[in-house]
């Protein structure tokens, strides 16, 4: 296939109303002709994280106007796309569905093809939308939510060496935020109040860090950063050094995880030359740093998009979409909102198994 498709994407699993339309062709890079991302956090902000049903109804208020707006930007009109594509999952349930659903309705409506499309993968892919990255690559997917190594052969086509087994790397920035008194969302604030701190003066766990494998564990460090916080009188000072502290902990231990991985992968010549970051931590600078250095040690090349296309967006899922439709994997009118949906098959059979 050599013609260029134009896919609009539909973003709505968490606390982002957020539309776009990106044209290209696989593997990439491709153009974003608009991305609007309406975000809902002021919404939220009162509860210090995202409420559900507040989030379901602001999709729903938002997503329509949402939509125009990636359209206008873009000078087109339903007519000119190739397909659309919507997160189907994983994600907050009320508002999958109501982005799924409003994809649906412009798909029947226009008889363009749908594309019910894995947020994770949406965002492993944005490394190819971004500088056409070819497939294998090895991903560390770190997000509000997840907190993978996974090997990338494909779309679709997804291995994953390790998980985390408590919390994501977003969830425990979140969750330092909360305990600092930094606001939502965190990982933004925490890297903020860290700039100005001292990193060594706490020496938090880094929890699994010499264990076999490749998966993480955050929640030690953060029963660790808690202990600290409730023995101490905060101040600015203060707060800064516990968020260098808890930022370097965490860094090391995802930069060193993937250190590790690197070596597997070349151990077991695998043509894997690229390593990609994807999710909203990906826009940490500290950890782009660690993860810079490592690469260059490894000999692989280092991919970080920027922070705008790692935070949930709908230019990676028009991306995706966009790949999807260039292989022929259409879905129909009946596929479902999902608010589990693990992107290796193998831990898709594992009961229980975190998405
Ligand atoms: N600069 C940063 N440093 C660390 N963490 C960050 C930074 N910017 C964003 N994050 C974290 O990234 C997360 C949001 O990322 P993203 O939007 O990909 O997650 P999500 O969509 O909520 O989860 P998932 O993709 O797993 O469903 C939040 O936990 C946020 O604190
Ligand atoms: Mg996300």
């Amino acid at each position: 296939m050599t013609k260029e498709l134009t896919v609009l994407g539909i973003e709505t699993s968490c606390d982002e109303t957020a539309a776009s339309v990106v044209r290209g062709l696989a593997p990439g890079p491709g153009r974003i002709l608009s991305n609007i991302v309406a975000s809902q956090i002021a919404a939220h902000r009162p509860y210090g994280g995202v409420v559900p049903e507040i989030a379901a109804r602001a999709h729903v208020e938002i997503l329509e106007e949402t939509v125009e707006r990636a359209l206008a930007e873009a000078g087109l009109k339903i007519d000119d796309l190739d397909g659309i594509a919507a997160t189907a999952g994983p994600g907050l349930i009320g508002g999958v569905a109501v982005g799924l659903t409003a994809a649906k309705g412009l798909a029947l409506a226009s008889g363009k093809p749908l594309v019910a499309l894995n947020h994770l993968e949406a965002h492993a892919l944005t490394a190819r939308l971004t500088h056409g990255v070819p497939f294998p690559f090895l991903l560390l997917l770190v997000s509000g939510g997840h907190c993978q190594l996974l090997i990338c052969e494909g779309v679709g086509r997804f291995t994953r060496m390790g998980t985390t087994i408590d919390d994501a790397a977003g969830e425990a920035f979140d969750k330092t935020a909360k305990l600092l008194g930094l606001g939502f969302p965190g990982g933004p604030a925490v890297e903020d109040a860290a700039r100005t701190g001292n990193a060594k003066r706490y020496r938090f766990p880094r929890p699994l860090a010499d264990a076999a494998g490749f998966d993480f564990s955050f929640s030690g460090l953060k029963t660790a950063v808690r202990r600290v916080a409730d023995s101490v009188d905060f101040d600015d000072r203060i707060v800064s050094d516990i968020a260098a502290s808890f930022q370097a902990a965490v860094v090391e231990v995802l930069a060193g995880r993937t250190r590790k991985a690197m070596r597997a992968v070349r151990e077991m010549d695998l043509n894997i030359h690229h390593v990609v970051v994807a999710g909203g931590v990906a826009a940490n600078e500290s950890l782009s740093r660690l993860l810079c250095a490592a690469a260059a040690d490894e000999g692989f090349e280092l991919v970080v998009p920027p922070g705008r296309l790692c935070t949930d967006n709908g230019a990676m899922v028009a991306w995706a979409g966009l790949e999807r439709i260039q292989l022929g994997l259409i879905d129909s009118l009946s596929a479902v909102a999902r608010a589990r949906w693990p992107l290796d098959r193998r831990s898709e059979s594992v009961a229980g198994a975190k998405a």
